[in-house]
């Protein structure tokens, strides 16, 4: 059988780092050569030795459209004929913006970024600006982009270095971080309300922002306990600190207003990424107009060049029509294929029963956990209790099934609008098969 991936790889080696340009796609996650992909359609991806997969990644869930859709397709053609990126002043970016606004009670005003992690940044520098405070809380296991001052205890870790839950021993997960950069930082157990008491108790007078993820999406996926979410926000009111909801995962994903609608809740600052963009790298900050307010030239500043992308810009708009249409329809396929797909991983598992499977979902993100435990509700017992190297054999079996997940445990898989019940279908029966095979 041909392996160009295999030749490709052993040429990246050679003039890239680990072959690739991030950890997440190369060795540190394949364990050898990752599939070198060729090109997509819908829900297939094909490698470039010809093989199909059925795509549960969505490029990390920026593709909540699936691969090449006609829409985007003709959008993108007839958009770079006009020119790629001006840095001006664009009708599509009022257009956009308009509807973000309208969808997002939230949010009165938003600044287009590229990426999560530039998003982040700005934010996190509104947040201490506005607030005039330096204190940053952030929670165990939860990622908010690679910067220096969040870049701490992201990573799973030995169980012997978590430290007591009441005062989680901060790690960076990175070589080249100073210790200034996240003096300010503190690290709370997530899910854990007396946690987030104490925590505030201890620093929200002088904490910027308590900044969460809206699930747990860099563990795998692992809900907020209910009400959790919304006792957080209250703690923020009562000591000044501003909320800031991280839905860079979860926006235009678990509904159209994100982790805020399905949870009730109202942050004071958030972020998107990922699935906004429709392929292509748009990121947003948006907020209460008093806050955003901060952003302007001469307070905080946010600068980049292809901040505010018009082709980007014109899938984002697509993105938004799609999935908006027909009362929703979009948001509501993805949520239903993918509580299908959950459950019928259960069930091709629990007909197995050769190995301790969890699976944990919400609406169209799901992941499927190797561990004895019946539940996993934070980032401890991710570390202690989830078997990551049996994860990657499945996803690696997987693939020679034609079946594409990341082989990280701390991801997750994702349904789109173009994956069908015939997907779930032929998921399952290659997942029954290798839960056989597996030792
Ligand atoms: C919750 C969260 N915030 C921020 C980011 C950073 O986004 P990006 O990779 O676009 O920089 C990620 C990326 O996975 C994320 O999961």
């Amino acid at each position: 059988m041909a392996n160009t991936s295999q030749s490709l790889f052993d040429r990246g080696m050679k003039v890239l780092v680990e072959g690739v340009s991030s950890a997440s796609r190369g060795p540190a996650t394949f364990g050898g050569a990752p599939r070198y992909m060729s090109h997509g359609a819908g829900a297939r991806l094909y490698d470039v030795d010809g093989r199909e997969y059925i795509d549960w990644m969505m490029a990390f869930g920026a593709l909540p459209l699936g691969h090449a859709h006609p829409k985007v397709v003709e959008t993108i053609t007839r958009e770079v004929a006009r020119g790629t990126h001006f840095a001006t002043a664009l009708k599509v970016e009022v257009e956009v913006a308009e509807m973000l606004v309208a969808l997002l009670p939230h949010v009165d005003k938003v600044r287009f970024a590229n990426t999560g992690t530039e998003a982040a940044m700005a934010a996190f520098r509104l947040a201490r600006g506005y607030t005039g405070r330096r204190k940053i809380i952030k929670f165990e296991g939860h990622y908010h982009g690679w910067w220096d001052s969040v870049l701490v205890n992201t990573n799973p870790l030995p169980p012997t270095m978590l430290g007591h839950p009441n005062d989680p021993i901060r790690i960076p997960d990175s070589s080249g971080i100073p210790e200034e950069a996240w003096k300010d930082t503190i690290v709370v157990r997530w899910n854990d309300v007396e946690a987030l008491e104490r925590a505030m108790a201890l620093h929200g007078r002088d904490a910027a922002c308590v900044v969460t993820e809206g699930v747990m999406s860099n563990m795998g996926v692992i809900p907020p306990k209910p009400g959790y979410l919304n006792r957080m926000q209250e703690l923020c009111h009562q000591h000044g600190a501003l909320f800031y909801l991280d839905e860079t995962v979860t926006g235009f994903r678990l509904a159209a207003g994100g982790a805020a609608e399905i949870y009730g809740l109202s942050p004071d600052i958030v972020t998107y990424g990922k699935a906004l963009g429709g392929g292509l790298p748009m990121a947003m900050i948006g907020g209460r107009a008093e806050i955003m307010a901060g952003l302007e030239w001469g307070k905080v500043l946010h600068f980049g060049t292809h901040n505010a992308g018009r082709l980007a810009l014109h899938l984002t708009k697509v993105m938004l029509e799609t999935m908006l249409a027909d009362n929703q329809a979009g948001f509501a396929k993805i949520k239903d294929l993918g509580l299908k797909m959950a459950a019928e991983v259960r069930c091709v598992a629990k007909a197995s029963n050769r190995h301790g499977v969890v699976v944990q979902g919400v609406n169209s993100m799901f992941q499927i956990f190797f561990t004895d435990r019946e539940e996993i509700t934070d980032f401890r017992d991710f570390c202690t209790h989830v078997d990551r190297a049996k994860f990657r054999d499945f996803a690696l079996r997987l693939m020679d099934k034609g079946i594409y997940m990341n082989p990280s445990a701390t991801l997750h898989s994702l349904s789109s609008i173009v994956h069908t019940e015939a997907d779930i279908a032929a998921t399952a029966r290659a997942m029954a098969e290798v839960l056989e095979e597996m030792p």
